[in-house]
């Protein structure tokens, strides 16, 4: 099933990316004046540049729109809270129940870019960068907040192109799995480690000391040339298990487009025994994938 018409599926997962280009400035400012409430108004107000607040508005449209995809609740009617750390939640509208578990959300936006994920009975976190971000900037800085085997990896790469796009590839990891937590960057950076494949995806997870590794699922995409996300994916309860699909929508989601389907590595693997710092954990192999 790839749409919601019968019905979440609790072993899916679905993002929505959507530039801001998908959905035209004045289209987006009338949708803002309906849809958003109180607390999104008052900081869509706040703006200083008009690039800024259309990225906000663009963000905070598609939100209300998935969210009314996958609940069926209009866009306007969704109540959204905060945690004291910011983390957004969708309130039910309809009840929690065993097998109706409220949808977890997330949103991150940035550079002309948004991306939402969406979990069901499980905690998802995401991260949007652009890769030319290196350029404008330079990346060192960021590197100071990796834990110690991050940073000692990625001194082995040659400085320039190659090591800049790992270091932000473990920047979207970390920023998507604090996100899932929704410690944000209250989450030391270093306290906890990725170890990345080649190109794409995640070999080892060392999680902090307050969590294991076979929670979480990573996926990395590149929805763009440019544009690079990650998304950090819970197990989930014990008897909804880890989730199996991921379900990619691209562009403004107006009615009930064919996503595209990936498959979702398992959770890493916890060790038998207490895991120590520094250590790192292999992925199980996954046996939905031929060799
Ligand atoms: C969450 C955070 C990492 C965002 O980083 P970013 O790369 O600048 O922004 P992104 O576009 O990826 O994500 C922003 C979105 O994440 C969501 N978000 C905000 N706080 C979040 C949290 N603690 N956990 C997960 N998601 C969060 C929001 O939807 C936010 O969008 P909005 O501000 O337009 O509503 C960063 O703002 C943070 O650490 N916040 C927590 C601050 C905190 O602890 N505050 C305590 C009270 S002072």
């Amino acid at each position: 099933m790839s749409g919601f018409a019968a019905g979440p599926d609790p072993g899916s997962v679905h993002l929505w990316f959507c530039p801001n280009e998908a959905l035209e400035e004045p289209l987006a400012e009338t949708l803002a004046a309906h849809w958003l409430d109180e607390h999104e108004h008052d900081v869509a107000r706040r703006f200083m540049f008009p690039r800024d607040r259309r990225q906000y508005l663009v963000a905070h449209v598609l939100v209300r729109r998935v969210l009314s995809l996958v609940t069926g609740v209009p866009e306007a009617e969704a109540a959204i809270w905060r945690s004291s750390r910011g983390r957004p939640f969708l309130r039910s509208a309809f009840g929690e129940g065993p097998g109706r578990p409220v949808p977890d959300f997330n949103l991150s936006h940035a550079h002309g870019h948004n991306v939402v994920a969406v979990g069901h009975g499980r905690r998802v976190g995401v991260d949007v960068e652009r890769t030319d971000r290196a350029a404008e900037r330079g990346l060192e800085w960021i590197v100071q907040s990796y834990s110690p085997e991050e940073r000692a990896r990625l001194a082995e790469l040659p400085p320039g192109r190659q090591r800049d796009r790992a270091t932000l590839r473990l920047w979207t990891l970390k920023e998507a799995y604090a996100k899932a937590r929704g410690l944000g960057l209250g989450l030391p950076f270093d306290s906890f480690a990725f170890e990345l494949a080649d190109d794409r995806g995640v070999l080892r997870f060392r999680p902090p000391d307050d969590d294991t590794a076979d929670r979480w699922t990573f996926v990395e995409l590149q929805p763009r040339p440019e544009v690079l996300v990650s998304l950090a994916v819970e197990r989930g309860a014990e008897n909804s298990g880890p989730a199996r699909r991921l379900f990619v929508h691209d562009g403004f989601p107006w009615g009930r487009s064919t996503p595209r389907e990936l498959p979702l590595p398992v959770p890493h693997r916890s060790p038998p025994a207490p895991a120590g710092p520094g250590r790192l954990i292999r992925p199980t192999p996954d046996p939905r994938r031929r060799p």
